[in-house]
């Protein structure tokens, strides 16, 4: 079982926007999907791209590094050279702060 941990504010991550967060050896990507706060791992399932670094437009991210796509509301990948579906992480919001649920 998970624990949830802080990893931002609420209104840190604008949206249309993506924000890098780092939480010890996690890297991950938070993205505010029309009010919806996502997690995945910042890694692109090709060969490991930081997705934050890429654009978002529309509901998908592209990556900076091949132009792999990925739909933001649930990790599916969308267009070669992309390898599989992003991991995400569990998300909520309690008292303005962003958290996400990691293993123990
Ligand atoms: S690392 Fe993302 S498309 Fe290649």
């Amino acid at each position: 079982m998970g624990r949830f941990v802080k990893v931002a504010e609420d209104g840190d991550v604008r949206p249309g926007k993506a924000k890098a967060v780092r939480l010890a050896d996690r890297k991950v990507a938070l993205f505010n999907e029309n009010g919806a706060i996502l997690a995945y791992e910042d890694y692109c399932t090709h060969t490991g791209g930081p997705l934050t670094q890429g654009s978002c437009a529309d509901g998908v991210v592209t990556c900076l590094w091949h132009g792999a796509q990925f739909r933001i509301a649930d990790g599916a990948p969308l267009t070669p050279p992309a390898g599989g579906r992003l991991r995400g992480y569990p998300v909520r919001v309690v008292d303005g702060a962003i958290e996400i649920e990691i293993d123990e």
